[in-house]
């Protein structure tokens, strides 16, 4: 990083989770009628799998939630503490207290909102050969309401920010929420940045996710969630390029700034779609043996995007940082980094 940054120029609110991760047989998925790569919230039938998890499958605990990984991946790479702020809610309990600090150690600026009688979230991650399946147990953050924003001094941090980032997962919790940012955003021409986080959102969420679509800058996703967020329009699904140029060409409140759809398709080349234009930015392809798991890889990718989108970067320069961060992120657990981080620009 060249120059300083001003402190909470990044603002993002999201579900604080902390992953419990596993490597485990098939019928272990088969027993709870999950697939090798959902990611799904979690029903009264899924709760035994977390105590399952610690018990018989020598579980780790990682800090995760799919924006805070963004976020601390984006200041690991800043090498500046308190670029971005973070907001969601937790438990007050041990768990609440390991998320809090690794946030803190990476330079997040955390202020959760704090609800004392349920239990910090958590995400199961079952790990089948190079595929991973989420369960989110949202507990704690699903109980984020409007009110946490609206005091004045988390007010002042989102009045002062100048780059809004919010999943699409937050879009299950609290919409309210997502549209005043958006507002806020909108309002001081600032970009407003979005993920479509997974398949489900699009299918059980669409009426929150078209009502905050027209406010979104940049969204990201990958091949599973664009296919499904074209299927729940009723578009052709298939043609990836397609499906982000019809995103783009969306209903959009700030029509001077088009809309741009960044798709990620795993070790295929990342898709910038604009306008009528589509750009491919390769991706060096691990070898197996390199592989530790994937989990978190799309996250890291945006959080290497938006560690050099707040230094205004060309898009160009920050695709490539979000393939270096994915790329580091592969190589260890879950979503967390070792050593310093070797981008050049
Ligand atoms: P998870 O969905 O696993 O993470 P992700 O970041 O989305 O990673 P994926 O592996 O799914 O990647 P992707 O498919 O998005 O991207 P792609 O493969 O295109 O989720 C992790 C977190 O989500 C957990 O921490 C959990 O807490 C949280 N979470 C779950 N439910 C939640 C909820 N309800 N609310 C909040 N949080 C929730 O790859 C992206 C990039 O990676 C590529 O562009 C490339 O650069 C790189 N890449 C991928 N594969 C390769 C390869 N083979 N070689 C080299 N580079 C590669
Ligand atoms: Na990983």
């Amino acid at each position: 990083m060249t120059s300083t940054l001003q402190e909470g120029i990044l603002v993002g609110c999201g579900n604080p989770l902390l992953d419990i991760s596993a490597v485990v047989p098939l019928n272990f998925l088969q027993k709870y009628s999950m697939n090798e790569d959902d990611a799904i919230l979690a029903e009264d039938r899924h709760m035994p799998i977390y105590g399952e998890l610690v018990e018989d499958y020598q579980a780790e605990f990682l800090a995760g939630g799919s924006v805070q990984n963004s976020l601390r991946i984006a200041q690991w790479i800043l090498r500046q503490p308190r670029v971005a702020v973070f907001f969601g809610c937790v438990g007050e309990d041990r768990y609440a207290g390991i998320l809090k600090e690794k946030a803190q150690a990476a330079g997040l600026d955390v202020h959760y909102q704090v609800k004392k009688d349920v239990p910090t979230g958590t995400c199961a991650v079952l790990i089948t050969g190079t595929h991973r399946s989420l369960c989110a147990n949202l507990a704690a953050a699903n109980n984020f309401t409007i009110d946490h924003l609206e005091e004045p001094s988390n007010k002042a941090l989102v009045d002062n920010a100048q780059y809004y980032y919010i999943s699409g997962f937050f879009l299950t919790v609290n919409p309210p929420s997502i549209m005043q940012v958006a507002a806020t955003a909108h309002a001081k021409q600032r970009p407003f940045l979005m993920n479509l986080s997974a398949p489900f959102i699009s299918q059980f969420y669409m009426a929150p996710l078209l009502a905050a679509l027209p406010y979104v800058d940049i969204i990201f996703g990958n091949e599973a969630e664009a296919q499904a967020f074209a299927e729940a329009q009723q578009w052709p699904s298939g043609d990836l390029r397609e499906i982000g140029k019809r995103l783009v060409a969306m209903e959009k409140k700030n029509p001077a700034r088009p809309r741009i759809a960044i798709l990620t398709q795993g070790c295929d080349p990342v898709l910038l779609i604009q306008q009528d234009s589509v750009q491919e930015f390769p991706v060096t392809k691990l070898a197996v043996h390199e592989i530790v798991d994937t989990n978190g890889a799309g996250d890291a990718f945006v959080g290497g995007f938006l560690s050099q989108f707040v230094q205004g970067k060309s898009l160009d320069v920050c695709i490539r940082c979000g393939n270096y961060a994915a790329g580091h992120i592969i190589k260890n657990p879950g979503c967390t980094y070792s050593g310093e981080p070797e981008f050049v620009e």
